[in-house]
């Protein structure tokens, strides 16, 4: 066995303008560094309370059962199918990407049917053809990923609702990449159950998965004929925990609820609505840089862009790596490559919760043209900072003629 000194731990400091985790606020790094209590101690109790409190609000929701999962937002996507699937059941997941694909592949794993409508990677998936998948059939849930990771799309939620409504079943939403960053009313719109992850437009520690169960969700849990096939993912008795008695499931992770608290306390503070629009505003300044710099963008149709991940194409020559590599080592950003069929195709910019913020576009778009430069595209000196500057005067104008 060889052994060396192991050193204090350092990490460096980087801006994280990845699909997430995204960078986080000096609050959430002192809250995550304040004592530990108890998880059943009284004062806990309280903590849980605010928790759920904050969660509701951002979920937009009454929803009695509304928690944060001790999991990474892949939990998430497993608790949902797990709860509601079982044997004689059918599913219709909506894929356009890596993640609503996890979504078919973990349905997969219970007894359930499951069918996937699909979309190229780089648009949404047409309603209509969920619609004709499910004709004549008996459908128990319909599955969809509001924004699409992979591929930096987003899909509109209530053609999605209409259509599960019309074959009866329930609405499945996984909002990992979009909640606290783009328009969502889970009461408003009917969402049956909805999920989440932390570490991306909250901008909380990764490991945890938010989610909230409608009342009618509760009752087709309450009518299973068969045990739920995992224990740690069965909703109902991890909400005698989440619930009014408090009784303890397992041990949460306490650290991580209390970032969560206070990343939630600043979205709050910020206001859903100002955070929509923030999201949108940077994005669209992000989006003028890239093509003012001759770069093309994957999602071709701007309305079906997630406003928090953009999905550049590669350019013809050059290489991903190095230029991932050299944003890293000259200028400690990070961004990310493409997933399955896109890898190598595409980069991910990120601007997430905290990473979506005017300095960090303009000085992305000044380190990529750098880079660029370096790995041989050419590019107009400073166009990509300067038409990111007029998107953001643009945007100014219009919200000054709004108000
Ligand atoms: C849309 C979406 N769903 C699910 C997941 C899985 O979340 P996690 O990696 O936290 O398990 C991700 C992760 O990037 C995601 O973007």
């Amino acid at each position: 066995m060889t052994t060396h000194p192991i050193g204090e731990l350092n990490p460096p400091h980087r801006l994280m303008l990845t699909p997430g985790p995204s960078s986080m606020d000096p609050r959430v790094y002192r809250a995550l560094a304040t004592p530990l209590v108890g998880h059943i101690d009284p004062w806990f109790r309280g903590c849980m309370d605010d928790v759920q409190v904050l969660l509701r609000q951002i979920f937009q929701t009454e929803n009695r059962v509304t928690m944060p999962l001790s999991a990474s937002g892949s939990g998430g996507i497993e608790a949902s199918v797990v709860n509601t699937l079982e044997e004689g059941d059918e599913a219709i997941i909506a894929v356009n990407g890596t993640f609503s694909d996890r979504m078919a592949v973990i349905a997969d794993h219970t007894p359930a049917k499951v069918t996937k409508v699909e979309a190229p990677y780089g648009k949404a998936v047409d309603a209509d053809d969920v619609r004709r998948a499910g004709k004549g059939k008996k459908i128990k849930i319909v599955g969809l990923a509001h924004g699409e990771t992979s591929s930096g799309v987003v899909t509109d939620i209530d053609t999605f609702r209409k259509v599960a409504d019309e074959l009866g079943a329930l609405l499945i939403v996984d909002t990992v990449a979009s909640l606290a960053a783009v328009p969502l009313h889970v009461d408003r719109q009917r969402i049956d159950i909805c999920f989440s992850g932390t570490q991306k437009a909250i901008s909380a520690p990764p490991g945890m998965s938010p989610i909230t169960v409608s009342p009618k969700a509760e009752e087709v849990f309450r009518n299973r004929k068969t045990k739920v096939q995992s224990w740690y993912f069965d909703l109902t008795t991890a909400m005698n925990y989440w619930g009014k008695d408090r009784l303890y499931h397992h041990t949460p992770p306490i650290s991580l609820i209390f970032a969560l608290r206070e990343a939630m306390r600043i979205v709050i503070e910020e206001g859903l609505e100002n955070r929509w629009d923030r999201h949108r505003t940077n994005q669209l300044a992000l989006v003028a840089g890239l093509e003012a710099m001759g770069l093309e963008l994957l999602v071709k149709n701007p309305a079906d862009r997630l406003p928090t991940v953009t999905a550049v194409v590669i350019p013809s020559g050059i290489d991903d790596v190095k230029v991932r590599d050299q944003l890293l080592d000259e200028f400690n950003i990070e961004i990310a490559g493409g997933l399955g069929p896109l890898k190598g195709r595409i980069w991910r910019v990120g601007l997430m919760g905290h990473c979506s913020q005017k300095p960090y576009v303009l000085l992305f778009l000044a380190a990529l043209e750098k880079t660029l430069l370096d790995q041989g595209f050419r590019v107009p000196s400073g166009v990509g900072v300067g038409a990111a500057i007029q998107s953001y005067t643009h945007a100014n104008t219009a919200a000054a003629m709004s108000r």
